[in-house]
């Protein structure tokens, strides 16, 4: 695989990866505020949650003169189920993610639905450096512009955010006593299940949903993720697989001739001539995102896209075979269209397009600080073969970002060798769930540690399935596992109150 469609693998948790990376205002170090976010300032409410900011620290582990600056940290509040302080009714903490935090909290209906049976009062907050989150007065080109800015996005400054606010909110609301359970999805999860191994004594526990806080160098093997893909698209279909298996080097013979290059625009209705690593990093693109969402319900997380969009992929394939639409990329034109035109609206496919709707561009960095989370393909599978290569990810970092990466900081700060060992003797109280349809369970807790730390598989289930708003179509499979988490909590909750008497 070419390596731009290869980093585009390397490099994200949930989204793409765009080089537009150099430009930035020169005014280090300003904590005056944005004139924007002193408007939103006050609270403002879409029928979904208030939005309110907190006056957050910059740096939380240093006392030199630039770490006292301070930020806006944005946060989403809705107390409409709260039994209130005087009740000790739960908080429920969703821990931001890297991206927009309003993106999250709208996918993340369980919270919402399960509020009202603990009386919860539900907080979403915002990971510094995405969405209104911004340090440096919320100038972006500064806060991205180098490492002397952008150095402040880390974990372990987003937890200590989390732990501030947290503190700061119960303080404000009279109800120390009040539990606090944190939710979080994918690196979100991560993040949950971390602040409660960090800070136990601001959470009593956490459902960590899809959270691989294994795929660390030397806990996974680098294949695991691009293996469970290609497992994905044979469970539905063995032609299938095996198109998308031969068709990249058609693909690549193409994109040698100015007559395939041509034949390639017009096959995939492409809006101008682009390469063949072009394309193929943009197919590729959709069959791991199809992976990440093969939710059993129509969704709109990344895109639109059906039910089992898997199944509706392969479909497409196969039909057009037997409609002897025979030519590979005519199926693979029929194929990407679900995902990339479900709702029938592109008119063409611009393959450079770099919007970023959810503003998740803040990974780029962090995959090329901490989070290195290695990422190959075996030979002989449904994509490319390319062997994970600490060192290519370290000479891109160097070029966009003049920085090495550090790839055992993570297992250092948060363990993860011999985590079964380590965990059960001690800590308690979080919930692992992942869903095998999706790549990032190689990497995740796939069995219980002990009974407070338990493991949720779902064979059937994809990227933090568990989250998301419920429907009439759910399979049961999905329900118990809803229940069985809330059962979970429930318990955690209830001993909490029996500790406190
Ligand atoms: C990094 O950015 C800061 C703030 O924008 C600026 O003052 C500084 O000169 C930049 N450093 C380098 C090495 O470009
Ligand atoms: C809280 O969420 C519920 C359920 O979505 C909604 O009905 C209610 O209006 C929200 N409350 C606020 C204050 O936004
Ligand atoms: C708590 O109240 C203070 C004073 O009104 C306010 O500045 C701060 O932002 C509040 N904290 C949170 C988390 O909202
Ligand atoms: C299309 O782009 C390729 C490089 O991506 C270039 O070599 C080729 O000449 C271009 N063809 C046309 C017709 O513009
Ligand atoms: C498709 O091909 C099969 C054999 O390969 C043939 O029997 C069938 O008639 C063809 N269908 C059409 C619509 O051309
Ligand atoms: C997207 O789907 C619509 C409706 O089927 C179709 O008219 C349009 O040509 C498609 N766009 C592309 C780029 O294929």
């Amino acid at each position: 695989m070419p390596l731009t469609a290869l980093l585009c693998h390397l490099l994200l948790l949930f989204f793409s990866f765009s080089l537009a990376f150099s430009h930035f205002i020169p005014s280090f170090p300003s904590s005056k505020l944005h004139p924007e976010l002193i408007n939103s300032h006050s609270s403002s409410s879409n029928g979904l949650y208030n939005t309110k900011f907190f006056t957050q620290s910059l740096d939380h582990f240093d006392y030199t003169p630039q770490s006292n600056h301070k930020f806006q940290q944005r946060y989403l509040f809705n107390d409409t189920y709260w039994g209130g302080a005087n009740n000790n009714a739960p908080i429920f903490v969703y821990t931001g993610n890297e991206g927009n935090i309003e993106w999250f909290a709208q996918n993340t209906g369980f919270m919402f639905e399960t509020a009202p049976r603990f009386q919860a009062l539900l907080v979403f907050i915002e990971h510094r450096f995405y969405g209104k989150s911004v340090p440096f007065g919320g100038n972006r080109e500064v806060a991205y512009g180098n490492t002397s800015t952008i150095g402040y996005l880390s974990s372990t400054q987003a937890l200590a955010d989390y732990a501030t606010l947290i503190i700061d909110l119960k303080k404000n609301l009279s109800a120390i006593d009040s539990p606090v359970v944190l939710f979080g999805g994918s690196y979100g999860g991560m993040l949950a299940a971390w602040f409660r191994l960090k800070y136990p004594h601001i959470a009593i526990g956490a459902l960590a949903s899809s959270a691989p806080i294994l795929h660390f160098p030397g806990l996974v093997s680098p294949y695991v993720f691009y293996d469970t893909i290609a497992n994905d698209f044979r469970s539905e279909s063995e032609n299938c697989y095996n198109v998308i298996k031969g068709s990249w080097k058609e693909i690549e013979d193409a994109g040698k001739t100015d007559k395939g290059l041509k034949l390639l625009q017009k096959s995939f209705r492409l809006c101008k001539n682009y390469s063949s690593d072009a394309l193929e990093s943009w197919l590729s693109s959709a069959w791991t995102y199809t992976a990440m969402t093969d939710y059993p319900t129509p969704s709109n997380f990344m895109n639109p896209l059906p039910a089992y969009p898997i199944k509706k992929i392969c479909e497409a394939i196969d039909k057009s075979a037997t409609e002897n639409k025979t030519s590979t990329f005519q199926r693979l034109y029929a194929a990407a269209s679900i995902y990339y035109n479900y709702s029938a609206s592109a008119t063409c496919f611009d393959l450079d397009d770099n919007s970023d709707p959810h503003d998740l561009g803040g990974w780029q960095w962090q995959a090329c600080s901490e989070m290195i989370m290695p990422l190959g393909v075996r030979k002989d599978t449904m994509f490319p073969q390319s062997e994970w290569s600490y060192q290519s990810r370290s000479d891109y970092c160097q070029f966009a970002y003049d920085t090495t990466p550090r790839p055992h900081w993570i297992t250092t700060e948060f363990g993860g060798y011999h985590i079964h060992q380590v965990l059960k003797r001690s800590a308690s109280n979080i919930i692992f769930f992942n869903g095998l349809r999706d790549p990032w369970s190689g990497g995740g807790v796939l069995k219980s540690i002990s009974k407070t730390l338990v493991a949720i598989v779902a064979k059937e289930g994809a990227h933090h399935v568990d989250l998301r708003y419920s429907t009439k179509e759910d399979p049961k499979w999905l329900t118990d596992v809803r229940e069985k988490e809330i059962k979970i909590i429930a318990s955690w909750i209830k001993q909490y109150y029996r500790d406190l008497q």
